[in-house]
């Protein structure tokens, strides 16, 4: 029997079905580079996720012909694997689109709207007694329908908050990609970041984390914004600086914003938790049950194929 790693515990039906084929081994903490490396060396595939430290260097030490053959990966998104470093030592990498982008954009969603209207800063007024009732002018938050979406990274999360937008928010969509991007709805790309900034009422960004993105949003672009704009961040922490997001938001210069993201998770900076006009989420794009047993089983069926010495559906390598 091929031995797997399972890195984090997954749902129940897709873990019985992963010991019934594999010789599984299940972890509860995230691998740093050095147990990445090492569980390179001592299996045959593996079931990472966000958070395992599959860089170059895990790659580098496990060897040029580590035992590990596949990781299957638990998430959309692998910029915590270094994808070419994986090739390199000939080893396959999958991922698990497409079953969480609508949970993902109802999250961007709440964001929304809990930014817009305030609804941390109002759950945590009544929960602390402090409430003093209902004023023609007290909490007012920001009208969401009608307003200008500004998308970063049209693809498939991204497309799925711009069709709530539209459809559901009557809003004008604009986007900023690298390629054009036909969403089934009226959207206009724009070609400089800046622009998108500066022209939306609401800034969602859904590009993939990496190198190629890290500190897309910066001090500049942020400084773009409308003072009554809103920020949404459901990507990747990295993506953002996030020094520059917190000081706009402390100087006023931007009116809130919505994460589900951070630089150095579980990390959140206490300047950030300090300030009200942001709702802060921890990581929750995914994370309803139907979901996250839908990308456990992705993840298996990868691997399963693999070991068929198939290729597996989701491949990214
Ligand atoms: P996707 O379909 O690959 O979409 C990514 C989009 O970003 C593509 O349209 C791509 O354009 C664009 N893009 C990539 N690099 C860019 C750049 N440098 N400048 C401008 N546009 C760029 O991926 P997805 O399924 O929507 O997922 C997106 C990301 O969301 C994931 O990678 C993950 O990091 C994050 N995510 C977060 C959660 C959460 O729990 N918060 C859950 C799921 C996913 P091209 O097509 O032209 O390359
Ligand atoms: C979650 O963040 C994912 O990329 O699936």
């Amino acid at each position: 029997m091929k031995k797997l790693l399972i890195t984090r515990p997954i749902a129940e039906p897709v873990l019985a079905e992963a010991r019934a084929l594999f010789d599984v081994t299940l972890a509860e903490a995230p691998l740093t580079e050095a147990a990445a490396a090492q569980a390179l060396h001592d299996y045959d595939a593996i079931l990472p996720t966000l958070g395992d430290a599959f860089t170059a260097a895990a790659f580098a030490a496990a060897g040029a012909q580590p035992r590990c053959r596949m990781l299957g990966n638990f998430g959309v998104g692998y910029s915590h694997i270094d994808v070419v470093a994986a090739r390199a030592h000939g080893v396959a990498v999958s991922n698990t689109p497409d079953v969480l982008t609508d949970a993902t954009a109802d999250i961007g969603w709440t964001l929304i709207l809990a930014t817009a209207r305030r609804a941390g800063e109002g759950e945590r007024l009544v929960r602390s007694g402090q409430w003093g009732g209902f004023g023609p002018k007290s909490m007012l938050g920001t009208h969401v329908t009608g307003k200008v979406l500004g998308i970063v990274g049209m693809g498939r999360i991204g497309q799925a908050v711009a069709r709530r937008g539209h459809f559901g928010f009557g809003m004008p969509v604009i986007y900023y990609n690298r390629s054009p991007k036909s969403a089934g709805l009226p959207a206009r790309q724009v070609a400089e970041l800046t622009t998108l900034m500066a022209e939306a009422d609401f800034v969602v960004v859904t590009v993939p984390g990496g190198a190629q993105t890290t500190h897309l949003i910066d001090r500049a672009a942020l400084a773009a914004m409308k003072p009554t704009g809103i920020f949404v961040n459901i990507a990747r922490g990295e993506v953002v600086d996030e020094e520059a997001l917190i000081d706009a938001l402390a100087a006023g210069a931007i009116a809130g914003a919505g994460l589900d993201v951070y630089a150095q998770e579980p990390h959140v900076p206490e300047r950030l938790r300090a300030l009200d006009n942001c709702v802060l989420l921890p990581h929750l794009g995914s994370a309803t049950t139907e979901t996250r047993q839908a990308m456990a089983q992705m993840a298996l069926d990868n691997i399963k194929a693999w070991a068929d010495g198939g290729l597996p559906p989701q491949r990214v390598n």
